[in-house]
């Protein structure tokens, strides 16, 4: 593999003189009939309408070139095969593997990399028979009561991944079973979550690839007091996912142990056992394979090298277009259903701690635009907050939409000829169509510019099998871009600096709190900034 800066390709010329007149959807024919049909990809029961974005045929093979010429589907499949990725040549760095697909890389009779799909393969094993003495009553409680609830207790990739699945799947749990979240070290967050919980029937999953979270280990403390004040044995209530070897690797504190490995990265890892063991207890087995199956198929989709037929492949390079060249700072991705409403902080995690990066592979500082600013909430809830700004607002904020035709439960009502379903969708697309197309009007305030650039990626149903895809799709949009960028998108320094100041800054909070144990006053506060900041 033959990483070069972005901005030496061939195309990123091309496309820089292109974007001097972008597509002008606001025209008579800005958005005919035949655009619609012909700019739309479909792959493992998704649609991918973006006829709404600023782009020509011209503009589209550019992209293609772009993505050829920085050789996107050679790394990413080279990425799914084991290749050292997370890695800044010459410099002290994590220098592993990436292989978060080989978790779900399960349904080959020869996967990418084999070793890492068998070590999958065996924490699902293990898995299935926790599940199985849980769901068979071997798995209780002291009193041998059955287990009804699993809170996971988790920060950052091991928290938001498999929270947003839960709550995007949260319809098809099993009957009597249910999970809950604690990530923050705000002792509220565990407080709240414990309110009116029976932990006598509880199991806590303690999630840290390092077993060193401050926030995750002091959390689990928080846990095992209110356990054992309720006279309940912590061994028999706490289960642990983590890195073989890790500090928490200790088999006499916990149920079950489960483990993940270093070249899944937490943003990734929604689809190892740092999602899967929740996500298991309340849907099932079956479901996380669904889960599993959706992945993998987009996995296996995204190496075309089609941009026409590459879902995720294509989203990356309409990502840049819009980026690089069209100069929009920040993506809003817009989920047409409530259940995805943590969907796009888990993306937020997955794409400005992958990609929100100033040096180069290897290690020079970058001369272009990296990952955006991503952001967004559920419609049509957004549509009452912040949609004024997406239609009028001097910054133009390209969008993903995201939405399904059918709903989940399968409760829904005519109300004045129309389903609820139906309105949502509708409502979807007119968003997408007001913001390509705008409105012109005598009244300036009620004007409307238009080519605001977005696309509608829909499919059938929010289902274990579309989650599991969906995820994919958008974890293989980012990497594609980062690839591109020549950036590794595979590890986070940028959050060291503050979480070494926190420790050190608490050491200074703990001795004050000692010689003045009655108040932590401003005076106090703005004292141990200023030492610190001198410590610099
Ligand atoms: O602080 C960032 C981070 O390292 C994330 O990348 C990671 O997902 C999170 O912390 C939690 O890490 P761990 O799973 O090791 O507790």
């Amino acid at each position: 593999m033959q990483f070069q800066d972005f901005s030496s390709f061939k195309a990123v010329a091309r496309l820089a003189l292109l974007a001097r007149e972008p597509h002008d959807l606001t025209t008579v024919d800005g958005l005919s009939a035949q655009r619609i049909r012909e700019f739309k990809v479909s792959a493992s029961g998704f649609d991918l309408l973006y006829g709404t974005q600023r782009i020509t045929p011209e503009v589209l093979s550019a992209l293609q070139d772009l993505a050829d010429e920085s050789g996107l589907i050679n790394t990413f499949k080279a990425m799914k095969q084991g290749a050292v990725l997370n890695r800044i040549e010459g410099y002290a760095c994590e220098n592993r593997q990436v292989l978060h697909t080989a978790s779900r890389d399960i349904f080959e009779e020869a996967p990418g990399s084999p070793d890492a799909t068998t070590k999958a393969k065996i924490e699902l094993t293990k898995l299935n028979a926790f599940l199985n003495d849980i769901g068979s009553g071997r798995v209780v409680n002291a009193k041998g009561q059955t287990f009804t609830t699993m809170v996971q207790v988790g920060i950052g990739g091991s928290d938001l991944g498999p929270r947003a699945l839960y709550l995007a799947l949260k319809a098809y749990s099993l009957p009597g079973r249910s999970a809950r979240f604690i990530a923050n070290v705000d002792p509220d967050d565990v407080a709240e979550v414990l309110l009116g919980l029976d932990i006598s029937r509880t199991l806590f999953n303690i999630v840290s690839k390092t077993g060193t979270t401050l926030e995750t280990l002091t959390n689990e403390s928080l846990v095992r007091a209110a356990l054992i004040k309720e006279g309940l044995d912590p061994a028999r209530h706490l289960v642990a996912v983590t890195g073989e070897g890790s500090p928490m690797d200790d088999a006499s504190r916990y149920r079950a142990t489960f483990y993940m490995y270093d070249y899944i990265g937490g943003r990734y890892s929604a689809t190892s056992m740092v999602g899967v063991v929740t996500l298991g207890f309340a849907l099932g087995y079956a479901a996380i394979i669904e889960i599993l199956r959706g992945a993998h198929e987009i996995d296996r989709s995204a190496e075309q090298r089609d941009i026409r037929k590459n879902i995720p492949l294509l989203m990356a390079m309409l990502g840049i277009w819009n980026h690089n060249f069209l100069g929009h700072a920040t993506i809003a991705v817009l989920p047409y259903s409530q259940a995805l409403a943590r969907f796009p902080a888990h993306l937020q995690q997955c794409d400005m701690e992958s990609n929100g990066k100033s040096v180069t592979r290897q290690g020079e500082s970058v001369g272009w635009q990296t990952g955006p600013v991503v952001w967004g909430e559920p419609g049509t809830n957004g549509q009452h907050a912040f949609y004024q700004l997406l239609h009028q607002g001097t910054e133009i904020v390209p969008v993903e939409f995201i939405g399904f035709r059918q709903n989940q439960y399968g409760l829904d009502l005519e109300v004045e000829g129309t389903s609820s379903q139906q309105k949502l969708v509708a409502n979807m697309l007119a968003q997408s169509l007001a913001l390509a197309l705008g409105k012109r009007d005598d009244n300036p305030a009620r004007c409307f510019s238009g080519n605001r650039p977005n696309s509608v990626l829909i499919t059938d149903q929010l289902s274990p099998r579309s989650m599991g895809a969906l995820l994919a799709i958008f974890e293989h949009r980012i990497t594609f871009q980062g690839f591109c960028w020549n950036i590794n998108s595979f590890d986070q320094e940028g959050v060291q600096l503050g979480k070494v100041l926190a420790t050190k800054l608490l050491q200074l909070l703990a001795t004050a709190s000692q010689d003045h144990p009655e108040k932590l006053d401003q005076e106090c506060l703005e004292k141990i900034l200023l030492q610190q900041a001198q410590m610099m």
